[in-house]
């Protein structure tokens, strides 16, 4: 039988610094909160941050501003938007994978335990390296492509049925909380595209635009790219956009099917 284990510098070894919130604190959060420095050459270790909510913005990303600003300028995370638009913050939240600005603080009962995106390796604290995903998503061309001249010579029309189509598909903010709670994707992330990357594909071809969908489907058929899907549904339980990467990749496959035929 296979055995697993971590590597010996991955493993919490040490109980992790905790910072103190002040005195005069009236409402008193804890949140644990994954540490990891690669230039300390020391194994990662969980801090423990006391958060005074009465004087915190609403949301997970609001206390690690705080925790960032007032306790340890030190914590390394993503942010951008800090309205769901971005992506920048995915990172696991009380054992879920979600955007740190739409996560209100009160939906998590007891310590808000936060952890980098499970399963990508880390750059530092909170951010994980997404090199690997982002070259996923270049393979698959995600751009309009087209041979034909557009018929009315300046753009290319689509009809509210055809551009309906794609709802569903074009919120993607490419978080990668999706791929990143895939089984598949996490033992196969090296040839499986995941679901972020499939649902970004499939997004292209329910383009009535685009013109290379065979093309699209010869490169996504595969045993690999496209089959490793097994309709675990993860990816749909867990998108913080309510998109469903499973149905998309369904569709996927059903081309490829239908175009046998
Ligand atoms: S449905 Fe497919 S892509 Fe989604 S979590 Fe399951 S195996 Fe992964
Ligand atoms: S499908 Fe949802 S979870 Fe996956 S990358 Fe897009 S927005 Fe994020
Ligand atoms: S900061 Fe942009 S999605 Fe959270």
């Amino acid at each position: 039988m296979a055995e697993f284990a971590l590597p010996t510098n991955s493993k919490i070894r040490s109980k992790g610094k905790v910072h103190k919130a002040a005195p005069d604190a009236t409402a008193v959060k804890q949140f644990k909160v994954y540490r990891y420095d690669p230039e300390t050459g020391e194994n990662p270790r969980y801090d423990t941050f006391e958060v005074d909510t009465a004087t915190c913005g609403p949301m997970v990303l609001d206390a690690l501003i705080k925790m960032k600003s007032e306790q340890d300028p030190t914590l390394t995370f993503r942010r951008s938007c800090r309205e769901g638009i971005c992506g920048s913050c995915s990172m696991n939240i009380d054992g879920t994978n979600t955007l740190a600005c739409t996560k209100a603080i009160e939906d998590v009962k007891g310590e808000v335990k936060i952890t980098p995106l499970p399963h990508m390796d880390v750059i530092k604290d909170l951010v994980p390296d997404f090199t690997h995903f982002y070259a996923q998503y270049s393979s698959i061309k995600p751009w309009l492509q087209t041979v034909t001249p557009p018929p009315s010579g300046k753009e290319r029309f689509q009809s509210p049925e055809d551009r309906a189509k794609l709802d569903g598909l074009y919120e993607c903010i490419l978080c990668a909380c999706c791929s990143s709670s895939c089984p598949s994707y996490w033992w196969n992330s090296d040839k499986f595209l995941g679901p972020a990357i499939l649902l970004q594909a499939y997004r292209w071809l329910a383009d009535s635009r685009d013109e290379m969908t065979g093309e699209r489907l010869d490169e996504l058929e595969d045993p690999f790219r496209l089959y490793r899907c097994h309709t675990i549904m993860n990816c749909a339980n867990v998108c913080p956009k309510g998109l469903n990467p499973a149905k998309a990749i369904a569709e996927v496959k059903k081309m490829v099917v239908e175009r046998q035929i």
